[in-house]
């Protein structure tokens, strides 16, 4: 049997029309991004693979920013026979690159944030170009006679402080005017992703937007004639998605240090129950749709399961929940209090959507997950208002 994922389509369209680019990076399921193209969305793609995907759904070129600063030539040439025109970068080897294969390609120079804020994940660096480096890009720009129309960042996945975009928002204003000064017709700016998207993190979404508008109004209004688009990855897919997984098998320790099986002296399959922590195993792992809070930042997400419906009693009891690898690191949820299961009772994690199926592995033999979509009835004509007016006429 292989984990499920559920998808509840529970997006507004409004509010993703106007939040514009999903980061397809975050989750690729076909079914997502047709829910999404049909509601409006624009696509950030990071690869020529992810770009074939979101082209295949019928998405305009125009509709899909190619944000990967760093990018081979061979997907250059992909994105220009393609049409996907507006492009992002973060140094002068790229740029040299972009003049060979792509010269008409529309520019977005990504810049590094020079403050960091607490994040789920921070970037640290990796990508965007410092400020001391801004007006040697912009030169060797203008000398390559290349076409730079506006500035995008990241400031960093699930971020915890509202007050995170407003440094950055400063450097894309002087950057914009140093630009500007050059000739260089600056009228995109890319905030990027970076939004938080589990269930309960609404009212931390809208002070970080509320901080972010306030911001905007005063760097860039609307006089100004700039195009503000987001990339949002998990604030869109994360609370789409639960993640269902049977227990394969299921062990009493005396100690939670034993999920690894090293103590088998302490291992007592009868002992009493509150003396022991009881291991499940599911059809899951740490390599499958559990990698995110290991691969990305050891730590940086605990999984706390649900129960599906238990068969035994309901008191909870210490339990550690494991993959179903033999990597000894294969270890999903630690000290969480479920009841006591049976070998192919199904627990769920909530808020599942964002870095799961997208980086799941097959190591070990891992399946693919199978998954079910659901949607509410009223929703689905929201999205789909055609296929009610079909289906009145039929009946
Ligand atoms: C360039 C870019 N844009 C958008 C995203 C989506 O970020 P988030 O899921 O934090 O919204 C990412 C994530 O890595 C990214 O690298």
């Amino acid at each position: 049997m292989t984990p499920i994922h559920i998808l509840p389509v529970q997006m507004q369209k409004d509010l993703l029309k106007e939040l514009s680019d999903k980061a397809v990076k975050c989750n690729r399921d076909e079914v997502l991004l047709q829910v999404l193209s049909d509601m409006g969305a624009s696509f950030d793609c990071a690869s020529k693979k992810e770009i074939e995907a979101v082209l295949h759904l019928g998405v305009s070129p125009t509709r899909i920013v190619y944000a990967h600063p760093c990018k081979p030539v061979s997907s250059l040439i992909f994105a220009k026979s393609r049409d996907v025109s507006l492009v992002t970068f973060d140094n002068v080897n790229e740029l040299k690159k972009v003049k060979e294969t792509y010269p008409s390609a529309r520019l977005l120079l990504r810049l590094l944030p020079e403050k960091e804020f607490n994040a789920r994940l921070q970037f640290s660096g990796r990508y965007g170009c410092s400020s001391t480096e801004v007006r040697h890009i912009l030169q060797t720009a203008k000398d390559l006679d290349l076409n730079i129309v506006g500035v995008c960042f990241h400031v960093g996945s699930d971020i915890q402080e509202p007050r995170a975009y407003v440094p950055i928002l400063q450097q894309s204003r002087s950057v914009f005017d140093i630009a500007r000064r050059m000739g260089f017709n600056m009228n995109i700016l890319d905030i990027g992703g970076g939004f938080p998207g589990e269930q309960n993190t609404f009212e931390r979404f809208k002070e970080i937007t509320e901080v972010i508008n306030e911001t905007l109004l005063d760097l860039f209004p609307p006089e100004d004639n700039v195009e503000i688009i987001a990339e949002p990855g998990r604030y869109i897919a994360a609370s789409a998605f639960t993640v269902v997984a049977s227990i394969v098998s299921k062990r009493c320790y005396q100690s939670s240090a034993n999920v690894n099986g090293e103590d088998e002296v302490n291992r007592q399959d009868s002992a009493k129950p509150e003396s022991k922590v009881t291991t499940y195993s599911v059809n899951d792992s740490v390599f499958g749709n559990f990698m995110f809070g290991w691969l990305y930042k050891p730590g940086s997400v605990i999984y706390i399961p649900k129960v599906v419906k238990a068969t035994g009693d309901n008191v909870g009891r210490e339990s550690t929940v494991i993959g179903c690898t033999l990597a000894p690191g294969d270890i999903i949820s630690v000290s969480v209090m479920l009841p006591n299961l049976d070998v192919g009772d199904w627990i769920y994690y909530e808020d599942m959507g964002a870095y799961t199926l997208s980086t799941a592995t097959r190591f070990n033999g891992l399946d693919v997950p199978a998954i079910t979509y659901h949607c509410l009835e009223e929703l689905w004509y929201q999205v789909y208002p055609d296929s009610k007016i079909e289906e009145d006429s039929v009946n």
